[in-house]
């Protein structure tokens, strides 16, 4: 399994968006993830088309793009318009799960689903085999800095098992250190983290490196909790 790192690009700091997304990509991000929230299915504002298309226009990597909004399938369109290369939307959001993951296919991104903390797995069971990447979150979605909850995490190894090795298995909210290795461990290979990459004790490009080496050791521990 290949472990993917992927900065939450929101809690970098805006004022010098290219330089924080050169300097993680020198760090060997991955993947940048652009956080939108709209106010309704979150309580919090976050990221527009507009965002998006600068971190697009400056990464080298792919964007992963993770719509906490109430309507995703109306405003798809405009996040791969500005470069989105995969889109996740929350399966908590929609009504007509079949329907939403083909009118995102039809935008010629990557499709995926993200699962609030208390999401069961069974929620998604009709689109095994549909989608590139799926997202456990492992806090309230809404706002970075939040801490870990490892309940977010439980549900993976029924993903991994449903929807196989080859899925991208995202966790997003509080990842660091201490808790790369255990959602690892449980069966994500793309880590997202925003504090522990933009707020650390140590410059963004060594966080990335320092991520990256302590969810290796979780891989390497090798025995996932059921
Ligand atoms: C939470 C967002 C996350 C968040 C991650 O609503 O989806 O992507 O920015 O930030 P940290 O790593 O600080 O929890
Ligand atoms: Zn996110």
């Amino acid at each position: 399994m290949q472990i993917r790192i992927a900065p939450s690009m929101i809690e970098s700091d805006l004022a010098h968006l290219s330089d924080a997304i050169a300097e993680v990509e020198r760090g060997g991000a991955d993947v940048l993830h652009v956080d939108v929230a709209d106010a309704h299915f979150v309580p919090n504002i976050m990221c527009g088309p507009d965002i998006t298309k600068a971190i697009a226009d400056c990464a080298t990597v792919p964007v992963n793009v993770h719509l906490m909004m109430t309507d995703p399938v109306r405003y798809a369109p405009a996040f791969a318009r500005a470069g989105a290369h995969s889109i996740l939307f929350h399966v908590e959001a929609v009504a007509d799960l079949a329907g939403a993951i083909r009118a995102i296919r039809e935008l010629g991104v990557g499709v995926g689903i993200a699962l609030k903390p208390a999401t069961p797995p069974e929620s998604i069971e009709a689109a095994v085999g549909e989608l590139d990447c799926l997202m456990a979150m492992t806090v309230e979605p809404g706002f970075g800095g939040q801490p870990f909850m490892e309940s977010g995490c439980r549900k993976i190894p029924a993903l991994r098992e449903a929807f196989g090795e080859s899925i991208d298995i995202y966790v997003d909210g509080g990842i660091n250190t201490e808790t790369a290795p255990v959602a690892v461990r449980y069966g994500a290979n793309v880590l997202v983290a925003g504090k522990a990459v933009f707020h650390a004790d140590v410059p963004p490009i060594e966080a990335v490196k320092r991520l990256r080496r302590a969810a290796a050791a979780g891989l390497d521990k090798g025995i996932r909790p059921k």
